[in-house]
């Protein structure tokens, strides 16, 4: 039911886990997608040589985008080859494993986050918001880290609650453009961006503390991407929508 068919789409960290699960949706609905991801070729290729198979156009590129003239490639390259911006999913992130108490955290760590979540975000934004056209549409992917606090991972909550609060401010600014911008803040995904935290009985421990008694997969993140880039979501904006099986119940 939903076609982005002559929308084009970018999403950054999309080479693998929740960012590849919805380059994959978006270009499986009609999009033209375009990858930022940071250094891993070989997964990037394999998932552009899957949607090519499957029917679709896709552009990879390379790079930490982390930076204002990273973002504003990636756009670029974006435009060059598709002629066109609709869709931005903010998506690229870290999520240092190792739980550490502020006193211990280090400052390299907290600066590797920072830049990573936030700074590509902002970067991100300020690169493509003027390339958007009316009906453009902005996703980040925040985490229930970001709403509720994570004890031992004070770097990572404070860079996806600084994502909240952004995405909320440019609802507003973006607005009187047509543009919405909205967020995905998931729970538990099962990426390996989280391979620590479920070995051994882990995820059983995690999973008995959600309500619906699972861990999501990248699907499960990439669908309301997709709800939230299509014309269905044209009157949603500032939302921060919980995909997380109830574990974190703010709205
Ligand atoms: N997994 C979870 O439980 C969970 C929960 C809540 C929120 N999230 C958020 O969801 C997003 C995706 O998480 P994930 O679990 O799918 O992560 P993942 O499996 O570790 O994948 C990360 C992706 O981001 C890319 N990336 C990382 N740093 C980058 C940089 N500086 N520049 C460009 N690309 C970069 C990676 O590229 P390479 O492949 O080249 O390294 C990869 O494509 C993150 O923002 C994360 O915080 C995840």
């Amino acid at each position: 039911m939903i076609s982005l068919v002559g929308k084009v789409a970018i999403v950054t960290g999309g080479s693998r886990g929740i960012g590849a699960a919805c380059a994959r949706l978006l270009a499986s609905a009609g999009a033209k997608v375009a990858i930022g991801y940071r250094s891993r070729d070989e997964e990037a290729q394999r998932l552009a040589t899957e949607i090519t198979s499957l029917g679709g156009s896709v552009l990879l590129q390379r790079g930490s985008l982390d930076t204002l003239a990273a973002n504003e490639g990636l756009v670029q390259a974006t435009r060059e080859q598709f002629g066109q911006v609709d869709i931005f999913v903010g998506n690229a992130g870290v999520w240092p494993p190792n739980p550490l108490a502020i006193e211990a955290l280090p400052a390299d760590r907290w600066r590797h986050t920072m830049a990573t979540n936030v700074d590509g975000m902002y970067f991100g934004a300020q690169a493509v918001i003027p390339h958007l056209p009316a009906g453009g549409r902005m996703i980040f992917i925040s985490s229930t880290a970001g709403q509720r606090g994570e004890a031992g991972h004070a770097d990572y909550a404070a860079s996806k609650g600084a994502m909240i609060s952004f995405v909320k401010s440019l609802a507003v600014e973006l607005g009187p453009r047509d543009i919405t911008v909205n967020s995905i803040a998931p729970g538990w995904v099962d990426t390996e961006a989280v391979t620590i935290p479920f070995a051994d009985e882990g995820r059983t421990r995690i999973e008995a503390n959600i309500p619906l008694r699972r861990v999501a997969s990248p699907d499960d993140i990439a669908g309301p991407v997709l709800f939230l880039a299509s014309p269905l979501a044209r009157h949603v904006t500032g939302e921060i929508l919980n995909v997380n099986g109830g574990s974190v119940l703010c709205g």
